[in-house]
């Protein structure tokens, strides 16, 4: 916090709506972002701490396509879950808007139309793929084809899944489009730039030499992207969902979503401020305003360069201030991934945990990948609940309490003749709130929480040292001193570990009977008077026991079953086999009798298979193109010697044997008409 700080704009990174946020968001941008605000909040700052849903882009469209349902549908229903669990876990925006609202479109379509107006773009023609039988120009992600590194007929234009590579989509072999299966054709298209090359030395200037404080992983990103040349940035794209280009001769184009999201901030301002009856443009254009932009890695480039390069080029507009931006964080040993499942989902998290929100929160801030990727896992969560929160923090104040009731009615006694130990905890009372503060205010959140912890921890020790339930017969005005002291510090954590474990804080705030404090009060030992009337004490935190952590763990267990029986089919070319490997295989005609989804899963289906040989238990992950009820009935070629395997926690004895079409729907492999059940293929 270099600059003057008279007002904070604090923003976290607008998630996606075509999926719920998983605790890699949140370790990475929103429990940061959250604890910074509270303490801002706490040293009475004005600030504003805004959010939204990220609407635009091709995932939504491409998810859309897939459910059969417009693209508003799909942001609508995520932008209700991800608002709801944000809400319900605690994270305390100002507001959370959208990018498909009005006041967004307007504010990303004025703001363009800005930089149009004072020339800051250049308009280029290029070739691309275009969809002769859908009409329509085709993005990266719209068109599959053949790798040219491995031979992967599966490969998008911008990726191949299989290899890794990363591709444009003029490197596919047969490309193929995605919306009608159609060749695509290249074809001219024009496109807005942001000259980014026009801004490089500016940029040098402002971040390399102006912002050499910034976490050593955002300044070596952008230093690294500086190096290597800027090139002008595409803002538009020929897209039917977004904000549209608002030019005469861009009809049927839109704002890139990279160019119309971080304009979401600024919007969601406006949003709020016409709620809340309050000017928004200070928050924006006030040279007093520190912007702070919490975001994960792969956003720094936006953040840094091309949203600063769009405000410098406006002008009315204040720059970031600071970018702290997080690495990733992983699970259980692996990157997290949204379409293998591989994820704890914060609204799941939020119905099999009720009412342990500042447990995720406290573990989640413990492990923030700050300087480097972090892992997560299931013991270290239970861990840092039951040896911290439950056996530190919990035990502690629980003591604090409970003996103040049994000793005297519940009223703090009042302190007396002070002994070193007593001297030593008052100068940790002072010195720990302080040192909690400056490591927030340098973005160094897990040394926060570790400082914050260590007054909880003296306070434990200090109960543990002074055994005052042994010592209050032999003599009670000593006790009466520790007791005053004890809940001093239970005080002073109300405060200081508000903005990391708020649920719990205000909690513990009602039962010590005390009305808001702020940050300036943190470091006292008087904030509860000789007198005070304590409430009744409650456990704030409860242990986690082994079973709960291992059914989330056979869960992504579960999970990593499932992807692998639904990559069978997806796997590229395979080696040869012997003419005895294939005779191993046992593929029998077989009829369904049931079928039913999986729970929590969209694409396995539990079958019951008459194979003619028995009645069989098959899971099969073929959810999203049949209805369970549609297939009963339905002939099936069935390997019936594949090793059993559970899936979900379902045994699963048996593949159903399925032809995958280019665009990833599925057949049933048949014969040519109807057989006996138990009929063999080979
Ligand atoms: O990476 C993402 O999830 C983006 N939706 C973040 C956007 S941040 C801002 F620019 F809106
Ligand atoms: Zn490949």
């Amino acid at each position: 916090m270099s600059k003057s700080s008279k007002r904070y704009t604090v923003t976290a990174a607008l998630p996606y709506a075509n999926g719920p946020v998983h605790i890699g968001h949140l370790a990475g941008v929103y429990v940061p972002a959250d604890i910074f605000v509270r303490y801002l909040r706490s040293r009475k700052k004005d600030v504003l701490f805004v959010c939204g849903s990220d609407e635009h882009g091709v995932p939504i469209t491409i998810r859309a396509q897939k459910e059969g349902v417009s693209p508003q549908q799909v942001v609508d229903k995520y932008h209700r879950i991800i608002g709801d669990s944000f809400r319900e876990f605690g994270i305390s925006f100002d507001v959370y808007s959208r990018t498909s609202a009005p006041v967004h479109h307007q504010t990303a379509s004025d703001f363009f139309k800005k930089l149009h107006a004072d020339d800051a773009f250049e308009v280029k023609e290029s070739e691309q793929y275009y969809d002769e039988k859908a009409g329509q120009f085709l993005a990266d992600r719209y068109i599959k084809g053949t790798c040219p590194n491995c031979g992967y007929t599966e490969a998008y234009g911008d990726q191949c899944e299989s290899c890794g590579t990363s591709l444009s989509p003029s490197d596919l072999k047969d490309p193929r489009s995605m919306l009608s299966g159609a060749k695509p054709v290249m074809r001219k298209t024009t496109h807005w730039y942001l000259p980014l090359n026009d801004y490089e030395s500016w940029l040098r200037k402002w971040i390399l030499e102006g912002h050499k404080e910034w976490k050593s992983n955002v300044y070596g990103q952008v230093k690294s992207w500086i190096d290597q040349g800027l090139q002008p940035r595409a803002v538009t794209r020929d897209l039917d969902w977004g904000v549209p280009v608002p030019l005469k001769e861009a009809e049927g184009k839109v704002l890139y979503v990279w160019f119309d999201a971080p304009i979401g901030y600024i919007s969601a301002t406006k949003d709020w401020a016409e709620k809340s009856g309050k000017s928004w443009e200070e928050y924006w254009k006030d040279e007093d305003t520190n912007l702070v932009h919490f975001i994960g890695k792969d956003n720094i480039v936006f953040h840094c360069i091309i949203f600063p390069a769009m405000l410098k080029a406006h002008g009315d507009f204040i720059l970031p201030e600071n970018v702290p931006a997080n690495e990733f964080l992983n699970l259980e040993g692996n990157k997290i991934s949204t379409s293998r499942n591989w994820a704890v989902w914060l609204h799941e998290y939020l119905q099999e945990f009720p009412e342990k929100q500042d447990v995720l929160r406290y573990a989640l801030c413990a492990n923030a990948p700050e300087t480097k990727d972090n892992d997560f896992t299931w013991k270290d969560f239970q861990a840092k609940n039951n040896n911290e929160l439950v056996a530190i923090l919990g035990n502690f104040v629980n003591r604090a309490l409970v003996l103040t009731h049994k000793f005297y009615d519940g009223k703090v006694p009042a302190a007396g003749e002070l002994f070193d130990i007593d001297n030593e905890l008052i100068a940790k009372i002072k010195k720990l709130p302080a040192q909690t503060g400056e490591n927030i205010e340098q973005y160094k959140f897990r040394e926060a929480l570790n400082t914050m912890m260590e007054l909880a921890r003296a306070g434990n020790k200090y109960l543990a040292d002074t055994e005052p339930w042994k010592l209050v017969k032999e003599n009670p005005e000593r006790v009466k001193t520790i007791m005053n002291l004890g809940l001093q510090i239970a005080a002073n954590l109300t405060i200081v570990a508000a903005p990391f474990i708020p649920f719990a804080m205000d909690k513990l705030q009602k039962m010590l009977n005390l009305s808001d404090l702020y940050w300036s009060e943190a470091g006292r030992t008087d904030l509860l008077q000789e007198g005070h009337q304590l409430e009744a004490a409650q456990l704030l935190f409860e242990k986690i026991e082994d079973q709960k952590v291992e059914e989330q763990v056979k869960k992504l267990e579960d999970t990593k079953a499932a992807n692998e029986a639904e990559n069978i089919k997806a796997a590229p070319a395979k080696g040869e086999v012997t003419y005895d490997d294939f005779m191993k295989m046992d593929i029998r005609i077989g009829t369904i009798l049931e079928a039913e989804k999986v729970k929590k899963s969209k694409k396995l289906l539990k079958l019951k298979v008459d194979t003619g040989i028995d009645q069989r238990t098959i899971v099969s992950g073929i959810g999203q193109y049949f209805e369970p009820e549609k297939i009963i009935g339905q002939q099936v070629s069935v390997l019936v010697n594949l090793a059993p395997r559970p899936i979900m926690g379902i045994e699963s004895q048996g593949m159903i044997l399925m032809a995958e079409d280019s665009d990833g729907s599925l057949t049933f492999v048949l014969p040519g008409k109807k057989v006996a059940d138990g009929s063999g293929v080979s």
